[in-house]
């Protein structure tokens, strides 16, 4: 049995889509928060369970007779580590033989303010006595292509500098997770998932520029800035200056890998920043 817990989520729903590609659909559990949300799912076949991050009971009924746990990261920065840590320890109270934890890309260097909950949560994993495996996603390309509307309109803006983003699609990373979770010996294991061909965003501007036929430019700004602007289209003050912070922290390397480990695990090249673009507009 493997339990995936962000199944209503954007990641979880696609690491189930490719987990039935290898498992019988009555060996898959989602873990959600709200049932009413998998519908869909629970029409498939795939056990629904309901589990809140935040309430320790639900998710040690939720893991009964669990073999593996995909622990999505939650979406609620600032109570991540106290959330995961009910995970973890749903999990020592239960039979579960594997955490797999998607965690972010050089979490143990990153500069990154979001890799400090992710770090905290690795800790907690070492110390549980669980085994467990380590998929330290990369930037989702959906970061960048879910604004090609307003980049089409006013140019890129951020703050990266010439820092390279190792980007890949979202799909990308659940058939890597969805891969690990049905794989032999992972316990231990520790992949830098990110994909195979990093850009900048004066080159992300670029090949916006080529793919729709408007030239777009890339203007660099302060990160106070951009951070001024991305409360100015409607982002909460506290994750638009997150969000900064990780362009800023792209401009020192943070969001930068040359590793294969995704394009190894899921048997392709990674979606190219170029195809994330064709596929947006
Ligand atoms: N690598 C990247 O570029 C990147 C970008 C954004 C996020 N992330 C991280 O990756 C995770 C997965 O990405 P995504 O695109 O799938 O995000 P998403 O679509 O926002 O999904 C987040 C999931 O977390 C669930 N969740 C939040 N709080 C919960 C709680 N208290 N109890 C149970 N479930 C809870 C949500 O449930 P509901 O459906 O009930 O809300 C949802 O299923 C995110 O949560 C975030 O940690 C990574």
């Amino acid at each position: 049995m493997i339990l995936v817990t962000g199944a209503s989520g954007q990641l979880g729903r696609l690491v189930i889509d490719n987990l039935l590609n290898t498992t019988p659909a009555n060996q898959i559990i989602a873990a959600v928060r709200n049932p009413e949300k998998v519908a869909d799912l629970a029409e498939k076949g795939i056990q629904v369970r309901q589990a809140d991050y935040s309430d320790l009971d639900s998710l040690v009924t939720a893991m009964q007779g669990v073999e593996k746990v995909l622990l999505i990261s939650s979406s609620e920065v600032g109570q991540r580590t106290a959330q995961h840590s009910n995970v973890i320890d749903a999990a020592k109270q239960t039979s579960v033989s594997l955490i797999a934890y998607t965690s972010i890309l050089n979490a143990d260097t990153s500069p990154l303010i979001l890799a400090k909950e992710h770090v905290a949560t690795e800790n907690l994993l070492a110390e549980s006595g669980v085994p467990y495996v380590l998929l330290r996603n990369g930037w989702y390309s959906e970061n960048y292509t879910m604004g090609l509307a307003g980049a089409l309109e006013h140019g890129v803006v951020g703050c990266a500098e010439d820092g390279k983003l190792s980007t890949a699609a979202r799909t990308d990373y659940a058939e890597a997770a969805a891969a690990v979770l049905v794989k032999d010996e992972q316990a231990g294991k520790v992949y830098e998932l990110a994909g195979d061909n990093a850009f900048t965003l004066n080159e992300y501007a670029a090949v916006i520029s080529k793919v729709s036929g408007k030239t777009v430019a890339y203007q660099n700004v302060p990160e106070a800035e951009l951070t001024k602007i991305l409360v100015g289209v409607g982002l909460p003050e506290g994750f638009a200056a997150i969000l900064a912070d990780s362009e800023a922290g792209a401009s020192k390397g943070g969001l930068f890998s040359d590793s294969k480990d995704l394009s190894t695990l899921i048997g392709r090249p990674t979606t190219s920043i170029e195809d994330s673009i064709k596929a947006a507009l």
